[in-house]
């Protein structure tokens, strides 16, 4: 019974797991285990014999059982000991980032451009991308031999063989949607159109594909004043300062007279601040409205006039956010992006500063 006793306590003490402990408890203490099968031998002894055999045996599977039992619970902590230490999880940790997207500056730009221009009652329109040669240029006062056509490096589209209307082009700017939203409404409007315009040229601050925004307000009183108020109002809402401007006499064919537009800055140890200083900045080109581009648009000129401009969106974000490189804009760099683009949940508003 020692040997008995002391096989099977190394054997517990020695148990890996909790299968082996049950594996030693069928060997030991189960219908046809060691223990039990002395047990049966009981009947075979004299009454002396079984009277100190019995209790020693009972005490024996006892002891064994005891120890089984222990060893099992030893076992489960020790499991549940190793759990916790590899199942651990910090909670106070921050949570992972999720990849989110921005919003790229065009976009960002352009809504805010559109919320200060229908504060000023100026409402959104927008024309298509390819363009007839008659929005683009005829109705805009620049007929077939006129330099400007030259001068826009205009990409054009192809006609079939044999066919020779005019092709359709790119637009190269976005004025044609002054003579279709005219056409389409008529007059008094007052509107702005923003949009992608192309033209074949690639450097530093041109790309092929660039955007900009028109400005048409047509009535029966306007005047240069209207158009000076309204950009100043535009650009010191825009940059968050007062802007003023200087308007340069220039020459477009869809205006009469024409300016072009610069706004004040000033360059220090390389930093452009607009809105203070005594430098300038060309921005944009504007004028009144020629009459035979109101008239191209079924307006007559004799009861309506009205001022037009014409600005570089990627000029003017380039500006306010400090994005040295127009042809990044457009190289779809997702380090730029999460630099320069915004939180879908910074919706420009005028409330909001912008
Ligand atoms: N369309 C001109 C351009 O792309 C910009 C412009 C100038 C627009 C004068 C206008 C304007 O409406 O009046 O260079």
């Amino acid at each position: 019974m020692d040997d008995l006793k002391s096989k099977y306590l190394s054997l517990i003490a020695d148990a890996a797991d909790e299968s082996a402990i049950e594996d030693l408890r069928v060997q030991a203490v189960g219908k046809k285990g060691e223990i039990s099968l002395k047990m049966r031998e009981l009947g075979k002894m004299t009454p002396e014999e079984r009277q100190v055999a019995g209790p020693a045996l009972n005490a024996l599977k006892d002891e064994i059982n005891s120890a089984l039992s222990a060893k099992k619970a030893a076992l489960a902590d020790a499991a549940l000991d190793e759990r916790l230490r590899s199942e651990w999880l910090d909670v106070t940790l921050p949570a992972r980032d999720g990849r989110v997207g921005t919003i790229h500056p065009i976009s960002q730009v352009t809504e805010e451009v559109s919320a200060i221009f229908a504060d000023m009652g100026f409402a959104v329109a927008e024309g298509p991308q390819i363009e007839s040669d008659w929005y683009n240029f005829d109705a805009l006062n620049i007929p077939g031999h006129h330099p400007a056509r030259a001068e826009m490096d205009t990409f054009y589209t192809h006609r079939a063989e044999g066919d020779d209307r005019p092709p359709h082009v790119l637009r190269t700017h976005t004025s044609p949607v002054q003579i279709r939203s005219m056409e389409a409404g008529g007059a008094p409007i007052r509107i702005i159109c923003p949009g992608r315009v192309y033209r074949a040229d690639y450097d530093q601050t041109h790309t092929p594909m660039f955007n900009q925004v028109e400005g048409l307000a047509i009535d029966k009183d306007i005047s240069m004043a209207n158009l000076k108020w309204t950009l100043e109002e535009f650009f010191s809402a825009y940059f968050g300062a007062r802007v003023k401007t200087r308007f340069r006499a220039s020459h477009f064919p869809f205006t009469e007279p024409s300016a072009e537009v610069d706004i004040q800055c000033s360059w220090v140890d390389g930093q452009l601040k607009v809105g203070e200083g005594d430098g300038w900045l060309e921005v944009l080109g504007s004028g009144m409205v020629h009459p035979k581009v109101l008239q191209a648009a079924k307006i007559d000129p004799d009861q309506w006039q009205g001022f037009a401009f014409g600005v570089g969106i990627d000029r003017i974000a380039m500006l306010k956010y400090g994005i040295p490189d127009l042809r990044a804009f457009f190289d779809s760099d997702l380090r730029w992006l999460r630099h320069y683009g915004f939180s879908a949940l910074q919706v420009p508003t005028l409330h909001g500063g912008l």
